[in-house]
Parts: C-alpha cells; structure tokens; sequence
C-alpha cells in the first residue's frame, strides 16, 4: 500500500500507471469503521485499483469545535486500509488542499442542499462539493464511492458529476449498521453509554415508519414518529422528513410513481446522528 501527502506525488504515481478506467475512489475524514471498509471492499471488487483519501475537511464543519472533536486515528486507519488490500492512500495536508484560502466555492445545487442537514448546516454542502471537486481534479477517477447515510451528500456529488459532465460513476454504498440497527458513522464513538443504549431506536422508528407508510398517510407518519420521540431522556428529534428521492423536497401528501425516503435526524447528548431508509 502507497501512501502520499502531496499533490504532485499521487498525481506522478497515479500517472505512471495504466489505468484503463480501473482506477475506483473511496473520499473519507478517517476515523474508518466497518461501514467505510465495506465500501473499500466493494471498491476493490469492482476496480484494478482502489485510492482511499483521509481529509478532515475544514469547510464542510459550521462549527470549529466540531472540527476540533473529529475523532483522528491514523495509525489504525492505515493499518485496516492495508488489511483491506488497499492500494493507494492520500492523506493531505490542509495547506496542500487549499493552499493560501481556506474557503468553499460557493455552487448552485439546485435547491438539494437547502433542504434537511442544509437548514442546519449552513455552508456544509458547498464544503463537501469543493473538497470532493477537488479530489476529483487531482484523482480522476474513473468510480467514485459513497454511502447511502448521507444520502443528501449522495445526491449533490450525483448532481455536481452530471452538470460538469465528468468522466466518474457515482456508485451509492448501501448503509451498514451495527447489530442493533444503529447506523455506522464515526461519531458513534463518541456517544456516552445512555446515549448508545438509546441510539437504536432510530433505526427501529425508520423501519417502523417504513410500514406505516404503505397504509398511512405522511402526515400521520410524521406524528407517530414525533410520538416515538417525545419525553425521550436521551434522544432529541431534530426534524423528521419523507422527501422524494430526487429533488429531496420534504413532502406531506404521496403522489403516484414518485419514490420517496424518510429522513431523520437526532441529537443523542452532544451527538448528532443521521439516518434514513426508502420507503417505496
Ligand atoms: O462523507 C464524508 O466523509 C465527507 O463528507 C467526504 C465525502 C469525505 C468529503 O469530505
């Protein structure tokens, strides 16, 4: 396994070989748990090559505390990435990823990111568009690999690929949980023991919420969730949506052929956890 810190350095190596659309790319902030390693497996599959990136990326954090808190691990990072046979790691620098500013470019996502995380995350998805764009620039690669947790992430980086006409297959990575549910994230980590406890009752009112779709409508699939939650010691409901996969506008009536998904988001202590599950 090749490990590079700099531009130049991936870019020669990466150069040097013949590719043949065989290069896949999985972009991670490290801290890697089973849910990124069976994404890397998935890569190594489906690729001659496989090139993980390890970036805490500044401008996708709203708050510097956030950033401070990332949990960092690298050693055990590299040691589980070359146990998964991974051929490339890029772990830059913050100044060799910005140079002088450290700033996100601002795009148009039509109205994705504007919605859910992004009317509480301000700034958030222009962070991970100009950090994944410039991974893109400098990797080229021919796959690109992204779990279906952040499936508001998912769809921007989709949308951003299409309206450029870049040359990357955006493959979704299904959500891997834990034994009881819990959706795998790095900041499971950090949840407190009440906290943990609690956490899988996220899961168990998605797939609650799965059934109640088919019968109900989304109004009263709103409200028994907020039931579910409420007077809940550990674990504060941030919003709950059913939305339409593609534009990811929150709806409240269903409407014939469309495919939707409910999204939700909780506050389990000083944790924020996100999950979501399709519904038809
Ligand atoms: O999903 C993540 O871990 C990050 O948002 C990503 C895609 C690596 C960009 O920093």
């Amino acid at each position: 396994m090749k490990v590079f810190k700099t531009v130049s350095s991936v870019q020669k190596h990466l150069n040097s070989l013949n590719l043949k659309k065989s290069l896949g790319f999985v972009p991670t902030m490290g801290a890697l748990h089973d849910g990124h390693l069976s994404i890397i497996e998935k890569a190594k599959k489906e690729n001659k090559f496989v090139i993980v990136s390890i970036f805490v990326n500044p401008t996708q954090f709203e708050k510097q505390e956030d950033l401070k808190k990332y949990p960092n691990q690298l050693e055990l990072d590299l040691e589980l990435l070359k146990s998964k046979k991974c051929d490339f790691v890029f772990i830059p620098s913050v100044k060799e990823m910005y140079t002088t500013r450290i700033e996100s470019e601002p795009f148009d996502f039509q109205g994705l990111d504007k919605v859910m995380e992004g009317t509480s995350r301000e700034g958030h998805f222009d962070g991970v568009g100009t950090i994944v764009k410039k991974f893109f620039e400098i990797i080229q690669p021919h796959k690109a690999y992204f779990g279906e947790k952040d499936f508001q992430q998912l769809q921007i980086i989709k949308l951003m690929v299409n309206k450029n006409n870049l040359p990357i297959q955006i493959i979704p990575c299904d959500i891997y949980r834990e034994k009881d549910g819990l959706a795998m994230s790095s900041r499971n980590i950090r949840l407190s023991a009440n906290s943990r406890e609690a956490a899988p009752l996220i899961y168990q009112t998605l797939v609650k919420c799965k059934n109640l779709f088919l019968k109900k409508d989304i109004n009263k699939v709103k409200i028994s969730v907020k039931n579910q939650f409420k007077n809940n010691p550990d674990l504060d409901l941030e919003y709950f949506e059913i939305a339409d996969i593609t534009t990811l506008v929150p709806s409240s009536v269903k409407e014939k052929n469309k495919k939707y998904r409910a999204f939700i988001a909780v506050h389990a202590g000083s944790i924020r956890l996100i999950d979501n599950i399709a519904l038809n």
